[in-house]
């Protein structure tokens, strides 16, 4: 059973929580029949303050497979947060309704103020440039299936590793697992943040450098994790412009790429991944989203199990 009552982090996935989660989605995949009535009668809330498409939607055809219900808003300007209601009293009302919430905010740590006053779990799922450990479970539940193994791999990181909030939680997580080197490709003004270095690379002993070339390092990595550059994040359109293009992954620049490489995103794309990449055997972004929907069917289980104790 999980020692967690909510995910609000992946600072709270501890490596046996973590392969916990992992191995029950991997059951899921191959008999989801098997776990096509276990919610039934239990109620997730689904509270996206800011969009989404994939996330959203993988809670909600998550807890309709285990045959639970769905409720809840996709735009905060259709709920009473828009009349001035605080986070902490629509968790409130929302938790006498849900047995499980999952929830988005644009701020950094409401996820951790929201179960606060909840009487039910609170998973995030997404907080500002924060943390989106939901993703991260779908990253590792990915790369479980596709590089059969966490350990000995070269990874790079390409894109907006400042304010991608995927980035984070994934790095939080891969410092579980040792025997890794990690590329960060980013633009000088997109780096990430010495906060992050220092309290989970440096921690961990994690090795790693940092670049500005993708095409220079393609050629030694086993994952490639690419990143939208954040538009939402940036202060300034000029910046954004300037900096929107920096990295496009084509068949041209994969042709230097090792053959069993995987490419990931959390999505969505801007330019980020030519679509011609999207026929190559490599990209397992479409895969990846899939693979969100099974890990989020794991997580309400498991978490509805361990407030169950
Ligand atoms: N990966 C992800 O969080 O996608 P959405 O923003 O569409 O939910």
């Amino acid at each position: 059973m999980l020692k967690i009552k909510n995910l609000l982090s992946a600072d709270d996935l501890k490596k046996e929580d973590l392969l916990e989660i992992i191995n029950l989605a991997e059951d899921i995949i191959k008999s989801p029949d098997n776990f096509s009535n276990l919610c039934n009668g239990k109620i997730l809330g689904t509270l996206f303050f800011e969009p989404s498409t994939r996330t959203r939607l993988s809670f909600e055809a998550a807890m309709n497979r285990l045959g639970g219900k769905v409720i809840g808003f996709s735009d905060a300007n259709v709920s009473s947060s828009q009349k001035g209601e605080s986070l902490k009293d629509t968790i409130n009302t929302v938790s006498q309704y849900a047995d499980i919430i999952a929830m988005r905010h644009p701020h950094e740590g409401a996820a951790i103020l929201a179960s606060e006053s909840a009487d039910c779990p609170i998973i995030n799922a997404g907080d500002g440039g924060h943390q989106h450990p939901t993703q991260t479970l779908t990253d590792i539940l990915t790369i479980h299936l596709y590089k059969k193994r966490f350990t000995n791999m070269t990874i790079g990181i390409c894109g907006d590793l400042k304010y991608g909030r995927t980035v984070h939680s994934l790095l939080k997580v891969m410092s579980l697992f040792d025997g890794n080197n990690y590329v960060l490709i980013s633009p000088d003004e997109l780096r990430l943040p010495d906060y992050v270095k220092k309290q989970v690379l440096d921690t961990h002993n994690m090795k790693y450098v940092e670049v500005q070339n993708l095409d220079e390092q393609i050629q030694n990595l086993d994952i490639l994790y690419m990143t939208r550059i954040q538009k939402e994040r940036f202060f300034s359109m000029s910046k954004y412009t300037r900096l929107k293009d920096s990295y496009i992954l084509d068949n041209e620049k994969l042709s230097n790429a090792k053959e069993d490489l995987a490419i990931l995103h959390p999505l969505p794309r801007v330019n980020e991944i030519s679509v011609e990449v999207d026929n190559d055997p490599r990209a397992l972004y479409f895969k990846q989203v899939k693979c969100g929907m099974y890990v989020r069917m794991a997580l309400i289980l498991k978490l509805l199990e361990a407030n169950n104790d």
